[in-house]
Order: structure tokens, then C-alpha cells, then sequence
């Protein structure tokens, strides 16, 4: 496979006020590649900075170090016409539907704004693509006539991924599309992303908190922890095999996932004011396996069967 996005030592600092750090390091040095049809998974707890990569990636937040290339294109790199066409390229999917959809106006209308903002005219008209699009999100075409308010948490999940499909992207990016939905909703969601990457060949960047929920729909995952990637590889081998022990609480932690746990630790450690900046291991004081060396050098990138863990063992 070939890659169509390629993230390349990408950092984020916020500056934060009120605290005893100015300065808060979401993204720190990440790199990956999404190949062409590929799904990959992007976890880690809340914070981790699951939702800054994707900004970085919608150019909604400028980076302070590494770059992004799409199709090999740089995207600091591209004029005005450039970057509208990456716009176009990667669309985006979020958490809460009902947020994301403009109450007062009508589904049909919704799936056709992207566009009409775009410009285009499609030669069997806009109508006949919107009905299209809600084929394939599996919504009848009497949908078209309703508002947001008159549809289910996973009608309106469904009416988001039409009107960012409308744009025909090459990536789609979903950011936690599933987590305010029920399991039933939430498989059938998921289903439909993987159903329209088969048939599409599209690619698209699931992002989530749940590990479990990429088992049979993603092809790879990554972990972040702390605003780093500490493990990628396929995500078969890294369910059934996690190199990192951080990879190893995720999934100890489910199922039922269970964030209150992973949250104690955080406060565990940032609470006897273990903030690990430096030559150290990020994940030093939360670790089962920790050792001497973990809190005097940054554990190497290790290769895994398909990946890479980050960790001295
Ligand atoms: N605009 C901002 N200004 C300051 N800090 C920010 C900003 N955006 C994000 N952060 C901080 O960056 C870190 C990463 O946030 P991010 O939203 O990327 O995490 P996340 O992994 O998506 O979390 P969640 O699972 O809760 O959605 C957090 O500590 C957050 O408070
Ligand atoms: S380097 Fe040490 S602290 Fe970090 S994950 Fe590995 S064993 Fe744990
Ligand atoms: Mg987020």
C-alpha cells in the first residue's frame, strides 16, 4: 500500500496561563503514515492528544515543528488554491452529531452545503447526489425533508459522514464518531465506515478511547500517551500482543473500559508532581515495569512485528 498522508515529527505547544507550566507540549514529535484504503486507529486516554493530531490535520492548528504531507505535497508549502484542496480532501466526523448539524436547516440541504460552498454542480444535479450519499449512509430519502432535531443520535451520525462525503475526500477523519452512541448504534456506524472504505477506497483516521472497538475495522493502530505515539503496528498483533505496557492498561482497562481508573493514575502521578519532561520515560510513574533506567533516558523506538513500541524492555 501506498501512503497518502504522511505525519512527520509533528509538535504542538499551547500556551496555558493560571498554571505552574506556561506551556502545555499536546503533540510531541509524532510521526505515522495512512496508507490509501487504509483504516487507522488512533487511541489513548482523554488528553493524550488524539483530537490536536486531527486539527493539525485538518489545518485547524498550526504545527511548531514537523510537517504533514498529503499525496506528497507539503502542506506549509501550498498557496491559497492548494489548501482549498486539501480542504476538500480531508473531511471530518465528531463526536456529537446533533453539535455539528445546523439545527434550523433540512438534511437535504445540509449534505448539499459542502457543495454549494465548493462551487460544484454536479451534471445530474445536486438533489441526485444528495439521495446518493443518503444510500449510502443507509438513511431513506425522506430524510431529506427533516431537520436534526427530528432524527436518532445515529441518524444524525449518518446525515454528518453523507455531507462529508459529499466532497468525495480522500481521508476522512472521525474523531470519537461513535462514543455518544449506543452499542447498537455504534456497530452500525462502524460498519458503515468499513463498508464504504471497501467499496470506496477511501482512508480514514478513527479516533477513539475504546482499543476494543478497533478490533475488525481498523488495519493498525497507534497509542499515544502524553501527546506521543508509544506503540503502532497492525491491530490484530497489537491487541493480541501489546509491546507497551501503556498499551497493556488500555486493555486491561476494558472491557468495561474503564476511564475512571486510567484518570486515578494520571492524578496518581501529576498529583505527587511526577511531570515527566526530560531524559525520561513520559510513562515512568505510572509503569508496572518501571526501572532505574526509565527515569534517566528517553526509551528508544524499538520495531515490533509490524511497528514500532517505545520503551527500554
Ligand atoms: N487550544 C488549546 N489551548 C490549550 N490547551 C489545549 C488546547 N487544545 C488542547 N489542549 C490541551 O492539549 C492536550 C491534548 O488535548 P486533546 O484534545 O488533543 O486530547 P484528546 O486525546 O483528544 O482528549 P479527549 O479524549 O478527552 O478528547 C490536553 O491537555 C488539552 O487540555
Ligand atoms: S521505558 Fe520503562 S517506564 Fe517506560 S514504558 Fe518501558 S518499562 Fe515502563
Ligand atoms: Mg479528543
Amino acid at each position: 500500500m501506498s501512503s497518502l498522508l504522511t505525519v512527520s515529527h509533528l509538535t504542538k505547544r499551547f500556551h496555558i496561563s493560571g498554571g505552574i507550566r506556561s506551556e502545555l507540549t499536546a503533540v510531541r514529535n509524532v510521526s505515522f503514515k495512512i496508507f490509501h484504503g487504509e483504516i487507522l486507529g488512533l487511541a489513548g486516554e482523554s488528553g493524550s492528544g488524539k483530537t490536536t493530531v486531527s486539527r493539525l490535520l485538518l489545518g485547524l492548528e498550526q504545527p511548531d515543528e514537523g510537517e504533514v504531507r498529503y499525496e506528497g505535497m507539503e502542506f506549509s508549502s501550498l498557496d491559497r488554491v492548494g489548501r482549498q484542496g486539501i480542504r476538500r480532501e480531508i473531511q471530518a466526523i465528531f463526536q456529537d452529531p446533533f453539535a455539528s448539524l445546523n439545527p434550523i436547516m433540512r438534511v437535504g440541504k445540509i449534505i448539499e452545503e459542502p457543495l454549494k460552498i465548493q462551487g460544484i454542480k454536479d451534471s445530474e444535479g445536486n438533489s441526485s447526489v444528495v439521495k446518493k450519499l443518503l444510500e449510502t449512509v443507509g438513511l431513506p430519502v425522506s430524510c431529506m425533508a427533516k431537520r436534526p432535531d427530528q432524527l436518532s443520535g445515529g441518524e444524525q451520525q449518518r446525515v454528518c459522514i453523507a455531507r462529508a462525503l459529499a466532497l468525495r475526500p480522500g481521508l476522512l477523519i472521525a474523531d470519537e464518531p461513535v462514543s455518544a452512541l449506543d452499542a447498537e448504534l455504534r456497530a452500525g456506524i462502524l460498519a458503515l465506515l468499513r463498508e464504504f472504505r471497501n467499496k470506496s477506497g477511501i482512508s480514514v483516521l478513527l479516533i477513539a478511547h475504546d482499543l476494543l472497538l478497533f478490533k475488525g475495522i481498523a488495519d493498525r493502530v497507534a497509542i499515544m500517551y502524553e501527546g506521543e505515539i508509544v506503540e503502532i503496528g497492525k491491530t490484530e498483533e497489537v491487541l493480541s500482543r501489546p509491546r507497551h505496557p501503556y498499551t497493556r492498561e488500555l486493555l486491561q482497562a476494558v472491557p468495561p473500559y474503564c476511564m475512571d481508573d486510567l484518570m486515578k493514575n494520571v492524578r496518581k502521578g501529576r498529583d505527587n508532581g511526577e511531570v515527566s519532561e526530560g531524559n525520561m520515560c513520559r510513562y515512568w510513574s505510572r509503569c508496572s515495569q518501571v526501572a532505574e533506567c526509565c527515569r534517566k533516558e528517553v526509551p528508544p523506538e524499538k520495531e515490533s512485528e509490524s511497528g514500532f513500541y517505545r520503551c527500554h524492555f
